[in-house]
């Protein structure tokens, strides 16, 4: 997830392209760059590692005048977040330099086809192939940049939003999109001269006007100066119409894309990061699943005495939903270890140990010092992180990313479901190498994995009313969240998520367990909630309720849709479709997300910076 920025019109592009990439650092901020053409008819391209402020350090003034520019903040995917793979790139003559928000799949392909043609690379990312390929068809097809745009694209597969700048006509900015958002601000400067402003989102856009196009999938858009309006084509070569909308938000809701907190962005966001999770590691056709660091290291994972997973806060409450899952598919027992212990009490460790390390940061300082620690005993060092090029991810030896996006909101939502599937992923591809799953349980998991970012759509549209039942419980001072097996994990990550932004104590319990201590806590006041999904043990959470019940505890319940028995011992009930046991947690956290951002909401309280807590805990 990267942003994109872009202007051409008559005023000085430069400061509007560095406001623009701040507003749009909420995407990704591990590089940033910027490309201008200058009165003098020089295109520059100045690149800088982390946040914009990096870049603005970087640029020349003198190389960053003119009145057309493109502009990108990168959330890195292929290649370390470095200068060289930061945007914009150049294409090989040096006319061209282009942005890019997405992934191209097949660009392996592209660049072998562009290399035995003469041309050489000089980044490893896709974005570098596609500006090639570009000047590839235009050169080879003597068209002009639109043309080459668009035939180029029919040879793209995978996801783009892009934005191109031609040294040699610094009259003009070609941009197109599939699957990646790209919004047009069409504004008239203070002398009445057109403009054009470019934005993966209306935030760098709507200090300047309310007037945007939205690019739809396909289209292909030239901006030139002076111009009414853009010109169209989409790829089947029919001209457009641009439809022009006016933006009603202010700059705040669009930074949150509408959502009053990250928090709740991120929320909705699940079902569309899952997907982009497993896109590309779940081959559809073949009913495979291929993560590369097992394929690479698969003699590492077939003979694994053990698998230790190291962790801390939200990232152990995923670690534990893993443990169930790769012990259950790939039998190979797993320890889930809290980082900041392990580093300490001189642990056990074999050389045919893997130890993995889960962190959404990648940055978690217990968590870094655990694997330093087992790299020292010689284990196999995998990490399962989000950011990019963080520092766990290139501690380890291999590992996968969860790829759901720049999480910004303090409690984990979206990286939390990102490593669970992603755990299940791994478990699955242990799987199929160990042979420890027959084929139709192979496949009928794989195929119910995939369903999921849509049964989290459904979650989500089918508990809209918590938020006026979340104001209920605001006066309370206590909570007990409960489950058994793969849902107990989901207690712990409930009572977390509404201790963190809320400040109202809570419990996380193995069901049974609270017949030994918590039970005694339990009185009208009390509210206790339950994953009960109508799967493995209903019967026995069932006997638990009803301990509760008789103690006039409040009943809160997560039922599958259709639920009667628990729905109506309950005072309120969430629902979630069915699905197998193990991919329950995916579901039934997210009502409990849910509850804990209304009813911290309710409290007032700031629940995308909740007091004393960081994103990335740095410090042990
Ligand atoms: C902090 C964050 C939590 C996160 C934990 C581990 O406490 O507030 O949301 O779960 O660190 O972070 P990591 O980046 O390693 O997953």
């Amino acid at each position: 997830m990267c942003g994109i920025v872009g202007y051409i019109g008559e005023q000085q592009a430069y400061p509007v392209l560095i406001k623009g990439l701040h507003r749009l650092e909420y995407r990704g901020y591990d590089s940033a760059g910027v490309s201008m053409i200058t009165p003098q008819g020089d295109l520059h391209v100045y690149k800088a590692t982390g946040k914009v402020s990096a870049l603005e350090e970087k640029c020349a003034p003198e190389d960053t005048t003119g009145t057309i520019g493109i502009a990108h903040t990168r959330w890195a995917t292929h290649g370390e977040p470095n200068t060289v793979n930061a945007h914009p790139h150049r294409s090989e003559s040096g006319n061209l330099s282009l942005v890019h928000n997405g992934i191209i799949e097949n660009y392996k392909t592209l660049r072998a086809m562009l290399e035995k043609k003469g041309y050489s690379f000089s980044s490893e990312t896709d974005t570098e192939v596609l500006v090639q390929l570009i000047e590839f068809t235009q050169k080879n097809e003597k068209c002009d940049l639109f043309t080459a745009v668009q035939r180029a694209l029919k040879n793209v597969v995978g996801a783009y939003a892009i934005a191109i700048l031609e040294k040699e006509h610094p009259d003009r900015i070609v941009c197109a999109r599939k699957g990646s958002p790209l919004v047009i601000g069409v504004g008239t400067d203070a002398r009445g001269h057109r403009e054009f402003y470019i934005g993966s989102d209306a935030t760098p856009i709507i200090e300047y006007t309310n007037q945007v196009i939205y690019l739809k999938d396909e289209e292909i858009a030239l901006m030139t100066r002076n111009s009414d309006l853009p010109e169209i084509i989409n790829l089947a070569n029919v001209h457009q119409t641009p439809e022009m909308h006016t933006l009603q938000l202010s700059l705040d809701e669009l930074e949150k894309g509408g959502y009053p907190h990250f928090m709740l962005k991120e929320i909705w966001e699940q079902p569309n990061a899952l997907r982009t999770c497993i896109q590309g590691r779940v081959h559809v056709q073949a009913k495979d699943v291929r993560l590369s660091g097992i394929v690479e290291h698969r003699e590492k994972f077939l003979n694994a005495r053990r698998i230790i997973i190291c962790a801390c806060g939200t990232s152990w409450h995923s670690a534990l939903i893993g443990k169930y899952f790769i012990e259950e598919a790939a039998q190979i027992p797993v320890e889930v270890e809290y980082a900041s212990e392990f580093r300490y009490r001189n642990p056990v460790i074999y050389p045919d140990d893997i130890v993995i390390a889960v962190s959404q940061s990648g940055e978690t300082a217990d968590t870094l010092a655990a694997i330093q620690l087992a790299e020292q005993k010689g284990a196999f060092l995998y990490g399962i992180c989000n950011v990019i090029g963080s520092s766990i991810a290139r501690a380890t030896h291999s590992g996968t990313y969860i790829h759901v996006g720049p999480e910004i909101g303090v409690a984990s939502t979206k990286a939390f479901t990102g490593q669970v599937v992603t755990l299940c992923l791994l478990g699955l591809a242990i799987a199929k190498e160990k042979h420890t799953l027959s084929d139709e349980m192979f496949h009928l998991l794989v195929d119910e994995l995939q369903s999921i970012p849509d049964k989290i759509q459904w979650t989500l549209e089918h508990n809209q009313n918590i938020d006026q039942f979340a104001q209920m419980f605001t006066y309370c001072r206590n909570f007990l969240f409960l489950g058994r097996g793969y849902n107990y994990p989901v207690a712990l990550e409930g009572a977390l998520k509404l201790k963190e932004i809320s400040y109202i104590h809570a419990e996380g319990y193995p069901a049974a367990e609270m017949k030994h201590g918590p039970i005694a806590l339990v009185d009208g006041e009390m509210p206790c909630v339950f994953i009960a999904p109508k799967r493995g043990m209903y019967d026995k959470v069932v006997s638990n309720i009803q301990e509760i019940k008789s103690r006039k505890g409040k009943i809160i319940s997560v039922v599958t849709e259709g639920d009667k028995t628990v729905s109506d011992m309950s005072d309120y009930t969430f629902v979630i479709p069915d699905t197998r046991d193990c991919f329950v947690p995916l579901l039934a956290v997210v009502p409990l997300q849910l509850l804990s951002y209304y009813v911290a909401t309710a409290k007032g309280r700031n629940v995308d910076q909740p007091r004393n807590l960081a994103k990335s805990v740095t410090v042990e």
